[in-house]
């Protein structure tokens, strides 16, 4: 088990072996990923939790070089037979996003699709030393979190100003209803 989140990777690979389970299959393309793609025009993206990977099969489509990343094997091994035959794929990695040790390139921006909240108060803390280490100075970190963490966390925008406020300014927060509950997009710059 990953001593920093309060899921483990094996949990995971029973969610991804089950069949179409709507909320790890949905593959609506968040109207917030495409605004990134259409503003900072990123020529790299790094997705953290990635899942089956398909957002950062979207990024791929636009002619993005895509890295995902997620702890589950079964939703690793998924995403890549997704993807077999395409030309412009993602690279995806089983890796914990609280210890991101084999990638080491700097991306010009990340995305968390219902990842960070999954984590507990030393993962958090991993996950943004990791994030801070792997973006370019100024580069946007966008996070789509619940309100009420899986963790057992409260996530705000003031909470989120706490916790990344060393490494990461809030630009913007937006309230969202996105899968039903409350939650909350954040737009997060690398400050250095
Ligand atoms: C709610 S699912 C979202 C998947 C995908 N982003 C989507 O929206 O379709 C959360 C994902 O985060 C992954 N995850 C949770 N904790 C993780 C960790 N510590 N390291 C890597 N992946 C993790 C899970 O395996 C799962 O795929």
């Amino acid at each position: 088990m990953s001593k920093s989140s309060t899921t483990t990777g094996e949990e995971f690979n029973k969610v991804y072996s089950s069949i179409g389970h709507w909320i790890w299959t949905d593959k609506r393309i968040p109207k917030e990923l495409k605004e990134i793609v259409e503003t900072h025009t990123p020529k790299t993206s790094l997705e953290l939790g990635c899942g089956i990977g398909i957002f950062s099969s979207f990024m791929a489509s636009q002619g993005i070089i895509a890295t995902g990343v997620d702890f589950s094997s079964k939703a690793i091994e998924k995403a890549k037979k997704r993807l077999a035959n395409n030309i412009d794929k993602p690279v995806f990695a089983v890796g914990d996003v609280t210890n991101l040790k084999n990638i080491n390139e700097q991306f010009d921006v990340s995305f968390d699709v219902g990842c960070f909240h999954c984590l507990d108060e030393e993962g958090q803390q991993k996950y943004i030393s990791e994030i801070h280490r792997l973006l370019k100075s100024n580069a946007t970190h966008l996070i789509w979190a619940l309100d009420s963490s899986p963790s057992g966390m409260k996530l705000s925008p003031k909470y989120m100003v706490q916790t990344f406020g060393e490494h990461f300014k809030l630009d913007k927060s937006e309230f969202s209803r996105r899968r039903i509950a409350p939650s909350h997009w954040y737009w997060l710059t690398r400050k250095d």
